[in-house]
């Protein structure tokens, strides 16, 4: 991929701080082995052969030691060594900072842009949760950033239909417990997946003004272009990929496996 000369400057955050309950693996989801390797390690290959970066910035969970570790490795994996060169990254490797998560993914990711290198100009926001994007996803988001995008997120269409529904009561509720109140359009709906990429500085101002959300406001926040929508910044949607599943239930699992075992290296096909 080549970005315009003019493109600026990367970083992403991967957050990894969700304790993946949903799961069922007693451990937290970006510890989990996927084709024999833990979840956050696909996830921060994906991110650096995708190439964008400047620095790759994971929340994991506090305390958790072995996700620390896991990272280190896999700075010493990009480093082509025992990674103990000291501080400085060759050219074109990513820098990688590790920080501790919060309570909400929203906290892991404020965590995280506290933590980015002076001089970053755009962050790329990226569930590790969706270990096998591919490469080109990151590149349509950083495109779209180039070009002038304030906020940029990767999209798929819908499927299913889609209905909103209200719990029943009384002679309702013996019938079904919920009653369809209506039917989305559906041309008009999109699945958001991550990648989200943002200027820095609008991601920023995004945050903190989340920080004023009451818990009810701040349980319903799930993504980061939402928090953006709110400022009334415009927000542009780019193609995603059906292969960015992000891994939540058992059955996600399966799927993520057989598309790293299948005979395609799902990663790196369109889809
Ligand atoms: O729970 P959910 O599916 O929304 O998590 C999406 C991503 O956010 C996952 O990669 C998870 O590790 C991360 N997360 C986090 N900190 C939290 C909750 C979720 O980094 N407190």
């Amino acid at each position: 991929m080549s970005l315009p000369p003019t493109s600026p400057a990367i970083a992403v955050v991967v957050v990894a701080a969700g304790s993946g309950e949903r799961l069922g693996y007693g451990m937290p989801k970006a510890r989990v082995p996927l084709g024999g390797e833990a979840i956050l390690t696909h996830a921060l290959r994906g991110v650096a052969a995708a190439g964008i970066a400047r620095q790759i910035c994971v929340a994991v969970p506090k305390g958790d030691e072995q996700l620390r570790s896991l990272c280190q490795e896999f700075r010493a994996e990009l480093l082509g060594d025992d990674g103990s060169d000291g501080d400085a990254e060759p050219d074109g490797v990513p820098e990688i900072t590790v920080v501790s998560g919060g309570a909400t993914r929203a906290d892991s990711v404020r965590a995280a842009l506290a933590a980015l290198a002076d001089g970053t100009e755009a962050v790329l926001v990226h569930d590790a949760a969706r270990a096998l994007t591919p490469d080109v996803v990151f590149h349509r988001v950083a495109e779209a950033l180039a070009a002038g995008a304030q906020a940029v997120i990767p999209v798929i269409p819908v499927v299913d239909t889609v209905k909103t529904v209200v719990a029943t009561d009384g002679d309702d509720a013996r019938i079904a417990p919920e009653l369809v109140t209506g039917t989305a359009q559906r041309e008009v709906l999109r699945s958001v997946q991550t990648p989200q990429g943002f200027s820095l500085e609008t991601l920023r101002r995004a945050h903190e003004a989340a920080l004023d959300f009451d818990d009810a406001q701040s349980a319903a926040v799930t993504d980061d272009a939402m928090l953006v929508e709110l400022m009334g910044v415009p927000v542009h949607a780019v193609r995603g990929a059906s292969q960015s599943l992000k891994i939540t239930t058992p059955l996600d699992l399966i799927i993520a496996e057989g598309l790293l075992e299948g005979p395609l290296g799902m990663r790196f096909v369109e889809g």
